[in-house]
């Protein structure tokens, strides 16, 4: 791979989609594309040997954490993976300010996901080293929607002219908010299927509709099944709800099985940023439109591009 001196992202951090337009998105998705190429031949390189990583985590993290982790290691760099924050200073009472400070003396960037919203852009104004967004509370997660705009990219080989339908937590899913932000830039109709208590953020709505697309909500799935290219399923933020009793009010309504996907156009991709719980059904995992362990799969290639990216010469 080539040293990119022009890269957009070299040094700077990456908190929120809306640092990406749609020419910053070619580039990531064509230099994933290389690292597929790569790590199929050959399993990695080392464009990011002598490279550092801190992976931080303030909440719970399997698929983010590790294919940050695989990213590093496949591209030859390292990580200093810090998942249980009660047992390291944090636990003594240290500031994310200072904690921040002090893991970017040690390493080239930071990897943070924190229960708070904002609480990353602040680590961000104190870090020395880049921090990138790995889910800020009910706010962002913008390399999840990289990878979920590159996974629809690459199943459906178009993202101009689709109609995404997003089901579930749409109020507390920062996975949803960040792919709506992303999904905005291409000329998409968008379909939100939740319960009332879990609607797509006003503010969210509002940007969708001054952008000018084709948007409807709505409680039932099956109203919008036929015609969507992409269902983009997502767990209720159970850890969101102070409320228990609310949570059971809205869990398990909506199931997407064989049943349901008769109804679905042949090509259309199923996807989860995962963990399900009981959203999909196993039976549905077979079936070629399920894309959400393919989806797995691009989130390691697009955080190796993303690495390179930010950490490149
Ligand atoms: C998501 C998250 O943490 O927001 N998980 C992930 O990173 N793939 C979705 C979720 O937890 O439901």
């Amino acid at each position: 791979m080539s040293k990119d001196e022009r890269s957009p992202l070299a040094g700077r951090h990456v908190l929120s989609v809306g640092q990406f337009d749609r020419e910053l998105l070619g580039t990531v998705f064509g230099r994933a594309r290389e690292m597929r190429r790569m790590v199929e031949s050959v399993g990695g390189g080392r464009a990011l040997a002598d490279r550092v990583l801190t992976c931080l985590f303030y909440e719970p993290s399997t698929r983010t954490s590790s294919s940050f982790l695989a990213a590093m290691q496949r591209l030859g760099g390292r990580v200093i993976p810090i998942n249980g924050v009660q047992f390291s200073s944090v636990g003594k009472g240290e500031s994310l300010p200072d904690t921040v400070r002090t893991l970017g003396q040690y390493s080239d960037a930071i990897v943070l996901r924190h229960p708070e919203e904002g609480a990353v852009a602040l680590a961000a104004e104190y870090s020395p080293v880049p921090i990138i967004n790995a889910g800020d509370g009910v706010g962002e997660h913008p390399t999840q929607a990289l990878l979920d705009l590159f996974t629809i990219q690459e199943e459906l080989g178009q993202l101009d002219g689709l109609t995404v339908a997003m089901v579930g937590d749409l109020r507390y899913g920062r996975t949803v908010h960040s792919l709506t932000k992303l999904l905005l830039l291409y000329d998409v109709r968008l379909r939100f299927v939740s319960p009332d208590t879990l609607r797509l953020p006003m503010a969210l709505r509002n940007q969708a509709e001054a952008a000018g697309r084709s948007i409807r909500e709505t409680h039932d799935l099956s109203e919008v099944v036929r015609e969507a290219d992409v269902l983009y399923a997502t767990r209720i933020q159970r850890e969101r709800f102070s409320d228990t009793a609310a949570y059971e009010q809205v869990r398990g309504q909506y199931l997407v099985d064989l049943l349901l996907l008769r109804q679905a156009k042949e090509r259309m991709v199923v996807m989860h940023p995962l963990p399900r719980v009981d959203e999909l059904a196993p039976e549905v995992d077979t079936d070629p439109r399920a894309a959400y362990f393919r989806q797995v799969r691009n989130g390691m290639l697009v955080r190796m591009a993303l690495l390179t990216l930010v950490l490149g010469q």
